[in-house]
């Protein structure tokens, strides 16, 4: 492939379409959304939807897809009436296959929603990070890594995930300023990555909410090669 740029945005305000035109964006919510929806995938969801409202997510189950599952957080809890969470422990086999999920977080889905009129929109996370810098490579494109953040701000584990796909593309892409801030500090933090992302402002708020489990989870290497794609409003394998 030529020689293509990576760069990084650290929180979706960073994010404009002109300024990226033609790119690929890379969509990570690490904690936990990214996570959970390359493991549904993984575990043969048949598609995602992601919608910003809670509103939304009922309406459109009632008016199209009377059987999919409705999932997500608000404060990182179950919503009321909603069939999963966000944690993705409860994406199994069992529960997803075949499924279609309409999805609501209050990061991850936000800055789905930001990208979505990218050339190509993928979504990444530590537990596909592989598979998706290597669909990347054959792509040829520039790239723009969206960190979901937290309310706009920056996030530790989106900025390290985001520092992984910079790692993973260095000898083949050009970093930006970010990207290589991103990469220093994803090298810096890698031997000891639990520990760190574990002392992160998020991972303490799912600690102190019951999902301490996700956070280690979440840290996990490529355990999956499967490749979430964002196309005319749904994530596909
Ligand atoms: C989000 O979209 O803000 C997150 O995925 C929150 C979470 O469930 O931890």
């Amino acid at each position: 492939m030529h020689c293509v740029k990576i760069d990084v945005c650290f929180s979706i305000n960073e994010y404009t379409q002109p300024r990226y035109l033609g790119y690929s964006a890379v969509v990570i919510d690490v904690l936990r959304a990214t996570t959970s929806i390359a493991t549904a995938l993984h575990n043969g969801c048949m598609r995602l939807i992601p919608v910003e409202t809670v509103e939304q997510a009922i309406k459109l189950k009632h008016d199209r897809y009377q059987d999919a599952l409705l999932a997500g957080e608000r404060k990182g809890q179950l919503i009321p009436g909603f069939n999963l969470g966000n944690s993705p422990y409860e994406y199994t086999k069992e529960v997803v296959l075949d499924k279609t999920i309409i999805m609501t977080t209050t990061n991850g889905t936000l800055a789905l929603s930001k990208a979505r009129n990218a050339e190509k929109v993928f979504t990444a996370s530590f537990v596909n990070a592989d598979a998706v810098a290597r669909k990347l490579y054959e792509e040829s494109r520039d790239i723009v890594v969206l960190c979901a953040g937290t309310e706009g701000r920056f996030s530790l584990e989106d900025a390290l995930c985001a520092g992984l796909l910079a790692e993973r593309l260095t000898d083949r892409a050009w970093l930006s300023d970010s990207a290589m801030a991103a990469q220093a500090m994803y090298r810096d933090f890698r031997c000891d990555l639990v520990k760190k992302i574990s002392a992160s402002s998020h991972a303490q708020y799912l600690f102190s909410i019951g999902y301490g489990d996700d956070v280690a989870f979440s840290m996990e290497h490529d355990a999956y090669s499967v490749v979430p794609q964002f196309r005319e409003g749904q994530i596909t394998a």
